[in-house]
């Protein structure tokens, strides 16, 4: 299994607060990673850190085989056209329409873009969302559950390897989280992406997840794969799960 994120005694927090001490972990390519622990542990934090919004307290990340320099703006260029982002709130933009908000990061990167092939882009990629049909509508118009879609479509508009999202399900209904998985499971088998998520949703976890990273305790509490972690008899893993209870 190839990695295509790798952290090296990585120390996570703000100015002197650590939050998470030295992780090691890696990401394999092509697959599903949940990243998981309890409110507060520090999960958003590491993404942060790993996409270079936050300065490490201490240690190593290496993504796409390379250490990350997140001081070069060189590099941030070039690792933002490989790595996809799905904010909590979705952050689409109100004033503009769907089309415009899925265009945005192409209009930013590639001025010079023709019309046409932009247009073309755009429209793949709201398909693979399940959204064609739907551009001249306004944000306000779309339901929660499209917005998210929307905003996965702004986030692969550039053709990223990896795609991150924090908490994709927070203010879905069920079903609508439901179908947001479905998504994120075929962005992985039809297009071979790497997608890292944060999540809580337990139904969730069970049906997206090849692996899992669990935090806990300042630190890193397991790292495998999903299987591997339903399988481990341990009480922390067990009280998250639910274990023994109707609602596992
Ligand atoms: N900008 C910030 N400045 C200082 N502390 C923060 C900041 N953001 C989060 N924290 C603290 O860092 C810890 C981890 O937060 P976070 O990574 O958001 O947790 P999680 O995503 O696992 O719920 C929490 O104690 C939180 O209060
Ligand atoms: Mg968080």
């Amino acid at each position: 299994m190839e990695t295509i994120i790798r952290v090296e005694d990585l120390s996570v927090g703000y100015d002197s607060r650590m939050v998470l001490n030295d992780l090691n972990f890696s990401i394999p390519r092509g697959r599903i990673s949940v990243i998981l622990g309890p409110s507060g542990c520090g999960k958003t934090t590491v993404l942060k850190t790993i996409i270079g919004l936050i300065p490490a307290i201490s240690g190593e990340i290496y993504l796409f085989d390379r250490k990350a320099d997140y001081i070069s703006e060189q590099y941030l260029d070039h690792l933002f056209l490989r790595i996809g982002i799905l904010y909590q709130r979705g952050a689409l933009l109100n004033s503009l329409t769907l089309y415009n908000n899925v265009a945005l990061p192409l209009k930013i990167h590639y001025p010079q873009i023709p019309p046409e092939v932009e247009m073309e882009m755009v429209h793949s990629r709201l398909s693979q969302v399940g959204l064609r049909g739907n551009e001249n509508k306004y944000p306000s118009e779309l339901s929660e559950g499209m917005k998210k879609r929307a905003a996965l479509a702004r986030a692969m508009i550039l053709g990223p390897e990896i795609i991150f999202c924090d908490e994709p399900a927070a203010g879905l209904d069920p079903i609508t989280a439901t179908e947001l998985d479905d998504l994120l499971i075929e962005l992985k088998s039809l297009f071979g992406m790497t997608i890292v998520v944060v999540t809580h949703e337990l139904r969730s976890i069970r049906k997206i997840a090849d692996r899992a990273i669990v935090f806990h305790n300042n630190g890193l509490y397991f790292e495998g794969d999903l299987k591997a972690l339903l399988a481990l008899d341990d009480g922390f893993i067990n009280r998250f799960f639910l274990k023994g209870k109707a609602n596992a």
